[in-house]
């Protein structure tokens, strides 16, 4: 049993913060405004969408110290243990002196109601530190979680290309400082278990992942918070008492990522930032729908253990995972099970994990060489949103011409993530071809009933499964892309 601490440490702004009695679900945002008196940040949602309340988390990734975007809102004041808090008060100087990302959002009138602007600030000073001069492309993907409905986002696009003009990066005081600063998180780490408050209000953060499996045994009852851009939502939204709370956001076991040439596993506690650059490597064709998951502050907070575990049917990752035949750890204790991730979904809100367990890590082996893969994410709206329909699609088409194998599954179409078992048993043995798609169309009635909600009707999603395998099709074959260049 490690050491107990009962205290919260960080640094916020320039301070170090020691928190000793807070309630497991006080968010940061209201630690800011309420009990900081630190009101620039906004509550525009309360719910991680509009990106008002936006403020940097530093925190370190071996010796490195790496500053992200989060939504305050949603994240609770017991996942900072060790981390460096940055809000927009941080930037402009004592005397006043507008920070360069300001100045550029003032010169180039990228603000007028100014309520969403600390947070676009806050987002572009997060890009800007990683990126001095960023293309149009950065810019919008750092803003893909920030809403502006007044003054459109040109000029503050415009803002985001010409900060460098009004500073230096090197003179900036998280760049400047960057060393004494992660000095001062190291003297956080002290290898204790965090404990705090009791009943609801109990904060457990463990000090290692052999720690948290031991906790988890005993108090089953607790509520794992990782990222927290779901778990946030049941506080913010629905006004749940969820705790006590376990936060595993910080264990540094879950974050690690391991490739072979068979495989690439993730740790449960991988965000979707720091799963991008491998995964996307691997799995080029995983790109569009990774960008398109939440907006920039969700993608460094939430998690792919996360996404999984809360077992939504319309989560993201589940079906082009499930197609490429992912397997998942659950631990409970010392103790280890290895599951195909398709057969952890048994009925809404009901997934294969008894009390105590927890998944670890999350397996993806390699696509073998020729097999065609594709996931597409159907939404009203292209950015950070849910998808009413997610489907993905992997097929081995052999020499013949005929295909071999084929696993398809989908979100949005059931009350879990599933297979279309019926429409690959239509595909195998049969030609790539036109003609068996069509054949194989009507079994998509067969594997789904799908529902009407605000997403979308059922009819609705049952056309756009099927156009999705006919897209699939073209694309394979090739004729999608001779389509579209017929039609320039
Ligand atoms: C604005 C916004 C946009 C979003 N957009 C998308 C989107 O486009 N696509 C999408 O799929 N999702 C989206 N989400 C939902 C959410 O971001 C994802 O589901 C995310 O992956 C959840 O991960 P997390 O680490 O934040 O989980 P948390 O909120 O911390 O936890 C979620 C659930 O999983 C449990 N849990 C977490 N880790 C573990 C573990 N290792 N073992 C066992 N249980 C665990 C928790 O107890 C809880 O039940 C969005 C959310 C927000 C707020
Ligand atoms: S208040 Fe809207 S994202 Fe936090
Ligand atoms: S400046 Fe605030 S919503 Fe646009």
């Amino acid at each position: 049993m490690p050491a107990i601490r009962n205290s919260i440490r960080f640094l916020l702004n320039d301070r170090e913060v020691e928190v000793t009695d807070i309630s497991a679900t006080a968010t940061l945002l209201d630690y800011l405004r309420l009990d900081r008196r630190l009101r620039g940040s906004k509550e525009g949602c309360a719910e991680g969408d509009c990106g008002a309340c936006t403020v940097l988390v530093g925190r370190l990734r071996g010796d490195e110290l790496v500053y992200e975007s989060v939504t305050a809102c949603i994240r609770f004041v017991g996942s900072l243990d060790g981390c460096h808090v940055v809000t927009v008060e941080h930037l402009a100087d004592a005397d006043g002196a507008l920070h360069p990302v300001q100045q550029a959002m003032v010169a180039e009138h990228g603000s007028q109601c100014g309520f969403c602007t600390p947070g676009i600030v806050m987002s572009l000073y997060g890009l800007w530190m990683r990126q001095p001069d960023p293309s149009t492309v950065e810019i919008e993907t750092a803003l893909q979680g920030n809403l502006c409905r007044c003054t459109g986002y040109a000029p503050i696009v415009r803002a985001g290309k010409a900060i460098s003009t009004y500073g230096a990066l090197g003179q900036d005081r998280l760049v400047a400082e960057r060393q004494r600063i992660i000095e001062r998180l190291k003297s956080f780490r002290d290898g204790a278990r965090v404990e705090l408050g009791e009943g609801q209000d109990r904060i457990v953060i463990p000090a290692s992942l052999d720690d948290f499996a031991d906790f988890y045994v005993g108090e089953p009852a607790a509520t794992i918070v990782a990222g927290s851009t779901d778990v946030g939502l049941w506080v913010t939204k629905f006004m749940r008492d969820i705790g006590p709370l376990v936060f595993i956001g910080g264990l540094e076991e879950l974050r690690r990522i391991e490739e072979n040439e068979d495989a690439i596993t993730l740790g449960a506690g991988v965000s979707y930032t720091d799963a991008a650059p491998a995964l996307v490597r691997r799995f080029p064709q995983l790109a569009d729908l990774w960008n398109r998951i939440g907006g920039e502050q969700v993608r460094n907070m939430g998690t792919v253990g996360g996404n999984i575990a809360n077992g939504s049917p319309i989560g993201d990752t589940p079906p082009p995972l499930i197609a490429l035949g992912a397997k998942i750890v659950l631990r409970h204790g010392a103790e280890r099970r290895k599951l195909s991730l398709e057969d952890f979904f048994l009925a809404y809100g009901k997934q294969d994990r008894r009390p105590g367990e927890f998944v670890e890590s999350i397996t993806i082996p390699a696509l073998p060489e020729g097999e065609q893969f594709a996931v597409y994410k159907i939404t009203k709206r292209r950015d950070e949103d849910i998808s009413a329909v997610c489907g993905a699609f992997r097929v081995a088409v052999g020499d013949d011409g005929f295909v071999q194998t084929a696993r398809i599954a989908f979100g949005g179409m059931a009350a879990t993530p599933k297979r279309a078992k019926t429409v690959e048993a239509a595909l195998v043995g049969k030609p790539w071809t036109a003609a068996s798609i069509e054949a194989a169309l009507p079994a998509f009635a067969e594997d789904f009933q799908p529902i009407t909600d605000m997403r979308a009707s059922a009819e609705y999603r049952l056309l756009v499964a099927q156009n999705l395998l006919r897209r699939f099709h073209l694309e394979t074959t090739g004729a999608a892309e001779r389509l579209e260049r017929g039609a320039a």
